[in-house]
């Protein structure tokens, strides 16, 4: 059942909203969707029955959530023959790859947050893509120095940053596995050769873009085959995909850096038509993964760990919370408590517009940026002195965090589409693992290597513009950057312990979805199914997205009356949670999307 959201009072006047967000909310390429038709084992069927019940899965030993069942249970299967959550990290990705191609997969990047249960240390990965190093400032601007329109950067080669996820799931598999690396690539190579169902929203979605997908000529061919798109339930084989995995059994993830793969993706950004990109076999040969410290920010008793920059994700989820935190948020269907999540989201996002960005290149106030005191400073602003009764701030702008190292850095005008995918894995060690994949929008430059994948359109999550006014954007293009992402996988630790792992696609929506999922997990009492299904409020820039067709809806006039102004809208997150309580793991899985948790 879903919580239900009551109705409120009247009118409103606020409005914040920036180009940028118009411009992103135009067009959102992966919309919602329901169950799959793909044959389901029986413990897959009962996995979805659970979730569309509303009900957590249940396990005692191990647990694996995420976007498609065909790659939980590969993922399960890993980690029912004793396999670390890093082994079917692997398996799942390999497949999320093959059946899930618009949102993930070879030709992406990815971040990993990791709890070893051994040493009890969180660290995280950055498989991030990264800027040709052939790049100029001006990459994504015309002539006149004016920004190129979203779709004519995406589309094509330009936007196509170095993949990281190969180099990731290689690098996390070293680290952590202890299954044989080739034979998790077995069931995706199995899937690919033989033919899988193509699932409802695979079908929808290949609908939906289907011009964009005909834009050239080895994608049209394997999504419009005869010129149509593909329908769901159609068995689908990828030889090419195949074959690209049976190579990276025999060499890792070299077979996609260098030799035959690497030049076919080198020549297919560098030739394709009207839109060519520069990245160059030098910049697969260079690229490495990088393990970097997980940021934490306190929420409550509890530490809410994810991926640092060039993610803004676990700083701008930990400001949301830390602001959030001091505050009684009463229940779900109050609309003061969507003012107090609103409004420390709005001064969050404008940090976050400010200051975040790769911090190999540019100064940041990683540590000022959840610092306590100053998210205490910054929940004044919305707890502090409003003597008539509390409404939604008039406005917002970034705060002064303190800094090790001076700087000045215009807001940011990137802008970001929801597609993407998030696992969620324990294991039955302990282990735990939380990770976000992309390719950035939905079929990411539309671009397909000839070794049965699609390439990224990363690069895309840059600012198109360098400067503002004259002063620099922190999240620029520079050759070798990673651009700044939205992705927050996620870990929830209390005394020393993990307590769940939780992540989500939706371009910068993600931040929001996470936040108040964990928001509705512990102040508000769900159980993690619940808090997934719970109709989705997410506040970035001003306007209030409320989920069309729910219970949100009814939010509407009350939060109309605290002043801001409402969007009804699709929100399609696809949010993958384990909970790791005394009574064992809750699984649960994003009824918006096709997923599952299974356990055991
Ligand atoms: N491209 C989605 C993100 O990184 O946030």
């Amino acid at each position: 059942m879903r919580p239900t959201l009551p109705l409120v009072v009247a009118c409103l006047i606020l409005t914040t909203p920036l180009f940028a967000q118009e411009a992103a909310d135009a067009v959102a390429p992966e919309g919602a969707t329901e169950t799959g038709a793909s044959a389901l084992s029986e413990r897959a069927q009962a996995a979805m029955d659970a979730r569309d019940a509303g009900d957590p899965v249940v396990a005692q030993d191990w647990m694996v959530a995420a976007a498609n069942p065909l790659a939980v249970e590969a993922g399960a299967d890993v980690l029912a023959a004793g396999g670390t959550a890093a082994d079917a990290m692997v398996a799942v990705q390999a497949v999320l790859g093959l059946v899930e191609p618009q949102s993930s997969g070879l030709g992406g990047g990815a971040f990993l947050v990791w709890f070893d249960a051994e040493s009890g240390e969180l660290t995280t990965l950055d498989g991030r893509e990264t800027a040709p190093l052939d790049v100029t400032p001006t990459l994504f601007q015309d002539e006149t120095g004016e920004p190129l329109g979203f779709f004519d950067a995406v589309v094509g080669g330009l936007s196509v940053g170095t993949p990281g996820t190969p180099a990731l799931m290689e690098d996390a598999h070293r680290r952590w596995g202890n299954a044989n690396w080739g034979d998790l690539l077995d069931p995706a190579i199995a899937l690919a050769d033989e033919g899988f169902a193509v699932s409802a929203r695979m079908a929808d979605s290949i609908a939906n873009d289907a011009e964009r997908l005909s834009t050239f000529p080895a994608t049209a061919a394997y999504f419009l085959p005869d010129g149509a798109p593909l329908a769901e339930g159609t068995l689908l084989q990828n030889a090419a995909y195949a074959d690209t995995l049976r190579a990276m059994q025999a060499q890792g993830a070299d077979a996609i850096y260098q030799g035959p793969i690497a030049e076919g993706i080198v020549e297919t950004v560098r030739s394709a038509e009207g839109n060519p990109g520069l990245l160059s076999l030098r910049d697969l040969a260079v690229y490495e993964v990088i393990e970097r410290p997980a940021v934490c920010a306190t929420y409550r008793d509890m530490d809410v760990c994810g991926m640092g920059p060039p993610s803004s994700g676990a700083l701008t989820v930990g400001q949301i919370l830390g602001i959030s935190g001091q505050f009684d948020l009463s229940t779900p269907d109050d609309p003061d408590a969507w003012r107090i999540i609103g409004d420390a989201s709005r001064l969050a996002f404008a940090d976050r517009g400010r200051y975040m960005a790769d911090s190999d290149y540019v100064p940041m106030p990683t540590e000022g940026l959840i610092d306590p005191a100053y998210l205490e400073e910054r929940a004044q602003l919305i707890g502090g002195d409003q003597t008539d009764g509390f409404v939604a701030l008039p406005e917002v702008s970034p705060g002064n965090p303190t800094w090790d190292h001076a700087q000045v850095w215009a807001d940011d005008q990137s802008l970001e589409f929801p597609s993407t995918s998030h696992i969620s894995i324990v294991d039955s060690y302990g282990n735990v693992l939380s990770m976000t994949t992309t390719i950035e929008n939905g079929f990411g430059s539309r671009l397909m290597a000839p070794g049965g994948f699609l390439l990224n359109n990363e690069l895309t999550d840059f600012s198109f513009r360098t400067h503002s006014d004259g002063i620099p954007i922190a999240n620029r293009i520079e050759p070798g950057k990673r651009p700044r992402s939205s992705m927050s996988p996620t870990i929830v630790m209390q005394d020393g312990n993990p307590i769940l792992a939780i992540g989500s696609p939706g371009g910068s929506r993600i931040i929001g979805y996470v936040a108040t999922t964990i928001i509705a997990h512990y102040d508000w009492g769900l159980d993690i199914q619940d808090a997934i299904s719970l109709p989705h409020a997410v506040n970035r820039f001003g306007t209030y997205d409320l989920e069309e067709g729910t219970d949100a809806e009814a939010l509407a006039e009350g939060l109309e009356a605290l002043g801001y102004e409402v969007n009804v809208r699709g929100l399609n997150s696809g949010l993958h949670a384990i909970a790791i309580t005394p009574d064992g793991l809750m699984g649960g899985a994003d009824p918006r999307r096709e997923g599952i948790a299974l356990g055991q």
